[in-house]
């Protein structure tokens, strides 16, 4: 049985990431894995001890894993375990830039691999957002058809993902956050991004990036995956 979790305030460690930066670090090759991401991707995850984890989560991301619809923090509710791995892996190890979570993402923070995997699978199985940010809705033709084009080879008809080739699930994610990422991976400043997606969109100008985003942000996961308007989650009281 999984056991009711006592909500906590981690406002002063939250204060005190927000000082923090972390250290800057060396360009690696795309998801050469190794070290923690594969170690995590062997073990058994334990969904207890991924609740535990995942209360130090919760500060950014919410109870609910939905984020924030302006796109501050991403919704992480049902992405796939193996993707959430590596980002935590990636993280970690500096590979991709998060200076606001990077202390909280660190083994004095939540422990070891198992801890990934644990915190990874447990987000896995929380219900999506189904009120994610969207964009102004203007251009969706034009997004619809640079989506068939550019990404469904990698990212799936719907927005769904590859899990197996770590390929993240996108649909229904808050636009301003997938603008972001967007910009990011585009411009170079993403360190852990698929060099074939850099290229794929280099071409891109900002009224295509914000064509195909909006047409991303509002793809509807399955209706199993996603939660009511309002869901709170009883695994936190
Ligand atoms: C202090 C706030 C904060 C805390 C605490 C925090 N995060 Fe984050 N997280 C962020 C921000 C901000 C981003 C987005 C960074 C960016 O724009 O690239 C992010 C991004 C992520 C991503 C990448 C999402 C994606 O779609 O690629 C993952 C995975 C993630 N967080 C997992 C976690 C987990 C697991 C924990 C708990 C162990 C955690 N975060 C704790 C702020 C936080
Ligand atoms: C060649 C495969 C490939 C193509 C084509 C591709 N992507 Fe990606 N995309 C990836 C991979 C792999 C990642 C994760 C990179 C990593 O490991 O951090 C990613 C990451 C992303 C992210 C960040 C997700 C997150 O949660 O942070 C967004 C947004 C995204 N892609 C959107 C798109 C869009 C829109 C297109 C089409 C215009 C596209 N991608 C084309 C492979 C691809």
């Amino acid at each position: 049985m999984i056991k009711i979790h006592t909500k906590t305030f981690i406002g002063a460690a939250l204060t005190a990431a927000l000082v923090m930066t972390a250290p800057a670090l060396a360009q690696q090759g795309w998801n050469e894995g190794g070290g923690e991401q594969d170690e995590a991707l062997t073990l058994t995850p334990n969904l207890e001890n991924g609740i535990e984890v995942y209360e130090v989560c919760a500060a950014c991301h919410l109870y609910e894993g939905w984020g924030q619809t302006d796109g501050t923090f991403p919704q992480l509710a049902g992405q796939h375990k193996n993707v959430t791995i590596k980002q935590l892996a990636d993280i970690r190890a500096l590979n991709r830039d998060n200076p606001t979570m990077y202390p909280f993402a660190l083994p004095e923070s939540i422990g070891g691999a198992q801890s990934i995997a644990d915190v990874a699978a447990y987000i896995a199985t929380l219900p999506m957002n189904p009120e994610p940010g969207l964009g102004p809705g203007t251009d969706l033709e034009l997004g619809k058809k640079l989506y068939v084009e550019n990404c469904v080879r990698c990212h799936g008809e719907n927005g769904e993902g590859i899990p197996e080739k770590y390929y993240p699930r996108i649909q229904g994610q808050h636009y301003n956050y997938l603008i972001r990422q967007f910009e990011w991976i585009r411009d170079g400043k993403r360190r852990n991004a698929n060099p074939d997606m850099v290229k794929q969109i280099q071409g891109f100008s900002d009224k295509d990036m914000s064509a195909v985003m909006d047409f991303v942000a509002r793809q509807k996961p399955p209706a199993e995956d996603l939660g009511e308007p309002g869901w709170e989650n009883p695994d936190f009281e």
